[in-house]
């Protein structure tokens, strides 16, 4: 089975999902966004009311503004490849049993994706990958390199993960509230400035990787 094949029944498998209580309000999944074979993968933290819609990662207002900032960089949008580690939307922020019900499904679609590297978008995947506990503050490790393991169908694996904020968070600066789990005030709101340079962080390390795997390969 190829990997687009794979991912594609991995979709189905989950496309009626009734694992958690987020099933009740969607239309359908929203299982991802991009080219399986993108390597630069962006985990979210909950589809929206555009995601419902599209069955599609990322393509509110949130992310417009992900991939306006991927541009502004320069990473090349055709290496990225958007998923969240819950699949519906919901009234409600996915809490740990949500987050636990989907994780089978997180951990393969990672798998299968096989990227060089991952970036946490938000306190919600960045708890979730690196195991932090779920109210752990995002701001003192966004920008960093870490290292994340995780348990494959065949062998354990490991990937680097830079966590960076959530770009709703970004949007809602000025007029919006400190990040939940985060009751450090409205100082934790994060400047555009600082989303963009957690994203140039990124795309310093993605070129690294990036030119060490093709140009092994080329
Ligand atoms: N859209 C997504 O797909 N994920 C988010 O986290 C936010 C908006």
């Amino acid at each position: 089975m190829t990997r687009v094949q794979a991912l594609a029944a991995l979709r189905n498998e989950w496309s009626d999902c009734k694992r958690c209580g987020l099933c009740e309000r969607r239309t359908q999944i929203a299982f991802d966004r991009g080219a399986s074979h993108s390597k630069l993968l962006f985990l979210g933290e909950q589809p929206g009311v555009n995601e419902d819609e599209t069955g599609k990662c990322f393509v509110g207002m949130s992310g417009q503004l992900l991939d306006a900032t991927i541009e502004f960089v320069k990473i090349d949008p055709r290496d990225c490849y958007f998923m969240n580690p819950v699949l519906c939307l919901g009234m409600r922020k996915p809490q740990t049993k949500d987050l636990k019900a989907c994780w089978p499904r997180v951990a393969r679609q990672i798998e299968l994706v096989d990227p060089l590297l991952i970036v946490t978008a938000g306190q919600i995947s960045t708890n979730l990958i690196l195991k932090r506990k779920g109210g752990a503050a995002l701001r003192p490790i966004v920008g960093e390199l870490h290292m994340a393991r995780f348990e494959g169908q065949v062998i354990d694996f490991l990937r680097p993960v830079i966590p960076i904020w959530h770009p709703s968070f970004v949007l809602k600066q000025g007029g919006g509230t400190a990040e939940e789990g985060d009751p450090t005030d409205l100082a934790a709101t994060p400047t555009e400035d600082e989303f963009i340079k957690a994203m140039r962080t990124v795309k310093a390390v993605w070129r690294r990787l990036r030119q060490e795997y093709y140009g092994r390969r080329a």
